[in-house]
């Protein structure tokens, strides 16, 4: 096992330096045991590697190149295959199976290294395309670097604090695990890299970053850096997630329900290097062997190269008990006396949290107080839990009935945790669908969380669109103070993304209609519409309906300030009333809308058309040419109605986004596909 020196309080390079030294020789020890790949003729884009460990050789990795049968795949400590199909579906597959014999912290390790050395060329473009195009050689170099000192220091104190606690502390354990697995994708990106010769740079605090994207926002507020784009930054989230419940008939023609979670997540253009991974996993409650199996033992989500949770926070978590989905949206903070509280050296980052949530839950309730656990502050976020088994056993609960209100919502405990300076408001309902669905709304300081499986099933759905949901969360974080200076765009309530969910759900009852609604863009009919005005300056961003009154917000297409940001995928996952499967369906890129073939327009014949018959061909008398000319014209125009139909249809169409034509074609994005025109995409795994 390679430890990482504790360096506090080193400058970045010092501590890259000897991170430097200590990856020479954990890979020099590594490197002298691994075995020269089998590369194998017939190509089916599935690369494969196992990694194997014994006490005396320590780790060995053996690569199976492609076109295995990936059942056979050797199990080793850790097996993962990997393929990437970025450039036809939009996605890239990792999966990592570990072997639940061995000790947690060496199935941690060796799923680590499998990732990292079969996806090691992604990872090298993805930061080429993201953290190096915007820190290297550049004015932020400066910031970028203090941001990586903040990372590093951070991850020092908990590897060693979560160490220390792993053989007592359920909860200890699963962050020193994740904090081991991180060091193994260092170790395999490095390998993966030096196997190939090639003279990139691998270095551990970039990797830190891909780990932190989404807590760069908090983080560069408390450290007095500007980093991200701060007129984005300024926006209130632009993800947003959906819940629905939906009668559905079955083929037999009875009735059933249907429960959908879908999520768009937002970011930027040069990030959609994406994978979809699934983790199986086999650890145990605590670091000592003879402990029970941890519930959360398979994860699947949505993520990005080098990142071993998933940034836009989508997890789909199948355990034996419970099968739970969880989303989470960005929520903004605009009170500057809040960042006084996030510190990822005093209290615990989002990953470890969310890593340790999923693996120990065992329902919606559980997992809220496990993210509530030493809240850093960092990536704030609404986020809904969903339990798959509960609604599918839902007929063992019997409804409230609808003469309780449904603004009755008791506070049933509040607790203040005494290790950590927040604020943790739990919040039961004494309705018989509970644990269905659970809300947490989390910013520095405050952690508010609630049942709210009977308001969701007696509203029908639920959304999530950046704007908090408790008033007490509202409050802390200045929403109601931008909602009197800016207007409705911050209202929970009355936005125009509030207004869309809410007049649009009724007919958002199908995995079509709802990806319908969720990548919804009718930016070119409002800018139509709003096309004088003309604005300058921060004001600009908060007047741009292209980010508004869309769910499928497009940067490139606004009025003003153009940016290569917007929605860049769209998850759904569905599931029927007493069936056992999950249906999951990933789409990749911005929203575009299909463009309107002649094929989807009924034709007009006009009324004549029914007697134009060949008789009349045939008879080619006065009235019958008479007849014929009438039917020829009115063909003709319908034919001239269908291509002005067609073009009024078309007026609207969103194009696709493609590299190559647009604004942004100079901007770094290796690897990545030019033109982004994917549909529904659903992944195999083997194991
Ligand atoms: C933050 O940095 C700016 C300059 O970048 C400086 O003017 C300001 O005083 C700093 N604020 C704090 C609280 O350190
Ligand atoms: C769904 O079906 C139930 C009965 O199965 C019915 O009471 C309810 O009104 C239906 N909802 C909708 C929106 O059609
Ligand atoms: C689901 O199963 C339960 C128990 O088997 C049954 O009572 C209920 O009618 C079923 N619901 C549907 C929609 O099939
Ligand atoms: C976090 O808290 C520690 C201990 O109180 C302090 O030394 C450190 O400066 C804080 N970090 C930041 C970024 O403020
Ligand atoms: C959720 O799980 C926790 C811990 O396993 C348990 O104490 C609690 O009773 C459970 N709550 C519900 C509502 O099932
Ligand atoms: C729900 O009821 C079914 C029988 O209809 C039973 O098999 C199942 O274990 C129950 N589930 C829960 C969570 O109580
Ligand atoms: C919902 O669908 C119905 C029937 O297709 C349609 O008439 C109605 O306008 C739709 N409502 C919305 C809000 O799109
Ligand atoms: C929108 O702008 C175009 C050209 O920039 C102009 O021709 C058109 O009249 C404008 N439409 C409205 C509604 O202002
Ligand atoms: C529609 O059909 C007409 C003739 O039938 C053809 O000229 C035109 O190209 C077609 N348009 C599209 C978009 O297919
Ligand atoms: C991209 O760079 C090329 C070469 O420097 C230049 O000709 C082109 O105009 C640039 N494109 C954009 C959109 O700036």
């Amino acid at each position: 096992m390679s430890k990482i020196l504790k360096v506090v309080g080193a400058s970045w390079l010092q501590t890259k330096i000897s991170s430097y030294i200590l990856g020479i020789l954990g890979v020099l020890a590594i490197l002298a045991l691994f075995v020269g790949q089998i590369e194998r003729i017939q190509e089916d884009g599935n690369y494969a590697a196992t990694v194997f460990y014994s006490e005396k050789t320590g780790y060995r990795i053996e690569y199976w190149g492609q076109s295995n049968e990936l059942a056979n795949i050797p199990k080793g400590v850790a097996r993962a295959h990997f393929r990437t199909d970025i450039d036809t579906t939009g996605w890239s597959l990792v999966e990592v199976e570990t072997d639940g014999s061995y000790p947690d912290e060496i199935q941690a390790y060796a799923a680590g290294i499998v990732e990292g050395a079969l996806t090691w060329y992604p990872i090298h473009t993805h930061l080429e395309n993201t953290i190096r195009a915007k820190c290297d050689d550049t004015p932020l170099e400066k910031q970028c670097n203090k941001l990586k000192d903040a990372l590093d220091k951070s991850v020092d104190t908990w590897k060693a604090y979560a160490a220390e606690r792993a053989s007592s502390d359920p909860y200890w354990h699963q962050v020193s695990l994740y904090y081991t697995q991180m060091s193994g994708v260092y170790t395999g990106w490095k390998h993966g890299v030096e196997r190939r010769m090639y003279e990139y740079e691998t270095d551990i605090s970039d990797l830190y970053w891909l780990n932190s994207v989404n807590e760069v926002l908090e983080i560069q507020h408390k450290l007095n850096i500007t980093i991200n784009d701060a007129a984005l930054d300024s926006l209130p989230g632009l993800s947003s997630a959906f819940l629905r419940i939906a009668n559905e008939t079955t083929e037999d023609g009875s009735s059933t329900k249907k429960l959908f979670v879908a999520q768009n997540a937002a970011g930027r253009y040069t990030s959609m290097t994406r994978i979809l991974k699934r983790y199986k996993l086999n650890y145990h409650s605590t670091s000592n062997e003879e402990s029970k199996p941890v519930p959360g033992i398979s994860i699947q989500f949505s993520s990005y190269p080098g990142s071993i949770t998933s940034q836009d926070e989508f997890y789909i978590v199948k355990a034996e008990n419970h099968e739970m989905v969880v989303t989470g949206t960005p929520l903004r903070n605009y009170n500057n006396k809040l960042w006084k509280d996030v510190n990822i050296t005093e209290q615990l980052p989002i990953g470890p949290r969310i890593t340790a949530a999923n693996h120990l839950a065992t329902n919606v309730s559980s997992w809220s107080h496990l993210l509530a656990r030493s809240n850093s502050g960092t990536a704030c976020k609404q986020w809904l839990v969903v339990d798959f088994t509960r609604f599918r056993n839902i007929h063992n609960y019997t409804l409230r009935t609808e003469a309780k209100s449904i603004h009755n919502e008791p506070v049933t405990e509040r607790t203040v945790n005494e290790d950590v300076r927040h604020t943790v408001v739990y919040r039961g309902n004494n309705g018989h669908a509970k644990g269905i669905v659970g809300l947490i709304e989390q910013v520095p300081g405050l952690t508010h969380s609630a049942d709210i499986s009977d308001l969701f099933m007696e509203k029908g759905y639920w959304a999530t669109y950046g704007l908090p949901f408790f008033k007490d969360v509202a409050e802390t974080t200045h929403i109601n103070k931008m909602e009197e200076k800016h207007g409705k765009i911050f209202s929970e309530s009355e936005s125009p993304r509030a207004i869309i969910f809410n007049q649009r759900y009724k007919n958002a009852t199908s995995l079509s209609s709802i990806i319908k609604l969720m990548r919804n863009n009718n930016i070119i009919a409002i800018s139509r519409v709003n096309n004088e005005t003309k604005c300058d300056g921060n004001d600009c961003i908060f007047g741009e309906k292209g980010y508004w009154e869309v769910l499928g917000a497009r940067g490139d297409m606004i009025e003003n300030q153009r940016e290569a940001y917007g929605i860049i995928d769209t998850k759904v996952v569905s599931a029927t009333l007493n069936k056992t499967s999950l249906e999951f369906i990933a789409i990749s890129g911005p929203p575009y809308t299909e463009i309107q073939s002649n094929d989807s327009i009924p034709i007009n014949k006009g009324n004549l058309a029914p007697i134009y018959t060949k008789e009349f061909d045939n008879k080619a008398n006065i009235n019958g040419l008479e007849i014929r000319d009438l039917v020829k014209q009115q063909q003709e125009e319908a034919e001239q109605e269908r291509k002005e139909t067609l073009e009024l249809l078309n007026r609207d169409v969103v194009q696709p986004f493609q590299w190559s034509q647009s604004e942004f074609e100079n901007m770094s994005h290796k690897g990545l596909p030019d033109k982004w025109a994917f549909g529904k995409f659903s992944p195999n795994w083997s194991w």
